[in-house]
């Protein structure tokens, strides 16, 4: 391996988890985190680790942090709020970056603010690569390329397979979560983004013989797709693994998009619901994991409306995914495998084969 590996916020509920899939994959990382105490005492866990305490609080406690070849992994969160500092480190650096957002306004800030910066630089900016929105990507590039030429648009839904339930997201899916509901969404639509609130648009899916409803929500497929297949005038992407909350989060969103309208609301709202969504809770342990598991379709469609090609991926439970894949990214760019520079897709960064590999290797496969 020929750059180091750095993982920022190694100390939370996603950190710790990648932290260890790393290790458990052969690579000594970096671990990097803001108190110094949690971040020993894992370091020493994992067998001696070399660490270093940089705080987003402080930014230049991050300056020196990567090089030029090396691999920046962020799992700090949430990323709107404090995701800035470190996409600013590794371009500074030329190192390459990976993060674990879900969040579409950060995902925008890495493809239109900071990609050209980073493809001046030669660093390969791969943001949200977990759960939130690697599969989607995946199933759709399948779809797309089964489809062909004809196929203009493709829709993409995320949903979980289990028990799921209260205590199955971590504190900082949730805080990330309110964030989002508070925050301009954004599709692509007619071949271009436009600014559209969080579940404009509820659909039903086939998942594994039973009917779910998903909502419109934000997310990178809307920049990368179109990379992949230049015919492509639609991409909506719907989040499925609020059940039958999706019609009263398409209230909730309703609402608050409204409130967005009117000057300071949605800091009122944000400081009414932010006890409900703290962060750095923790998460669901590894039993509470082990009963909710992921499933990812993606269909393609033609101009006329007729489905071309479906694709339907299955495997384990999105945090545990999360950290595996976000190991495998990190472990394939510190060795030469990330392609080009600047805002990258999944697909894009690492080419199709690799990332169905890669999936496959982190527990999500075609079914
Ligand atoms: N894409 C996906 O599918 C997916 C999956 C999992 C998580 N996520 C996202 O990943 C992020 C982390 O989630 P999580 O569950 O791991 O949350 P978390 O446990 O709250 O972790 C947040 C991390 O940020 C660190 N942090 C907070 N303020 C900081 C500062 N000023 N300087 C440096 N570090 C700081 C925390 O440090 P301390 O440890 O010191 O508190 C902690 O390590 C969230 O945005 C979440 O939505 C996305």
């Amino acid at each position: 391996m020929s750059g180091r590996i750095v993982l920022f916020g190694a100390t939370g509920y996603t950190g710790d988890l990648t932290a260890r899939a790393l290790v458990a994959r052969g690579v000594r990382p970096v671990l990097a985190a803001r108190n110094r105490e949690r971040l020993d005492a894992l370091a020493a866990e994992l067998g001696g680790l070399e660490t270093r305490v940089a705080d987003v609080a402080a930014p230049e406690t991050l300056s020196g942090l990567v090089e030029r070849g090396d691999v920046l992994v962020s799992t700090v969160g949430p990323f709107m709020r404090l995701g800035a500092p470190a996409v600013e480190a590794a371009i500074a650096a030329g190192a390459h970056y990976l993060d674990s957002t879900g969040e579409g306004p950060f995902i925008r800030a890495v493809f239109e603010r900071y990609g050209p910066a980073a493809e001046a630089a030669g660093s390969g900016l791969v943001t949200a690569f977990g759960y939130d929105w690697v599969p989607g990507n995946l199933a759709a590039a399948l779809a797309l390329r089964e489809a062909g030429e004809p196929a203009t648009s493709v829709d993409i839904g995320y949903f979980v397979s289990g028990s799921a339930g209260a205590g199955t997201a971590s504190g900082g899916t949730r805080a990330s979560v309110l964030g989002l509901l508070l925050a301009p969404g954004y599709a692509f639509r007619d071949g271009r983004l436009v600014t559209e609130p969080a579940a404009k648009r509820l659909r039903g899916f086939d998942v594994g013989g039973r009917r779910a409803e998903g909502v419109t929500v934000a997310s990178s497929e809307a920049f990368t797709l179109a990379r992949l297949h230049p015919g492509l005038r639609d991409v909506n992407v719907y989040l499925g693994w609020a059940g039958s909350l999706s019609r009263a989060l398409q209230v909730v969103s309703a609402g608050t998009s409204l409130l967005g309208r009117v000057p300071g609301a949605r800091g009122a709202v944000g400081a009414i619901l932010r006890p409900l969504a703290p962060g750095s809770t923790g998460g669901p342990d590894a039993e509470a994991r082990s009963h909710v598991g992921s499933v990812i379709v993606a269909e393609a469609f033609d101009a006329g409306g007729t489905r071309l090609a479906a694709v339907k991926l299955s495997g384990v439970n999105p945090y545990d995914f999360t950290a595996a894949v976000l190991a495998w990214g990190a472990h394939a760019a510190a060795d030469g495998g990330l392609q080009g520079a600047g805002a990258l897709g999944p697909v894009d960064a690492f080419g199709l084969e690799a990332l169905v590999r890669g999936c496959a290797e982190a527990g999500i496969a075609r079914v």
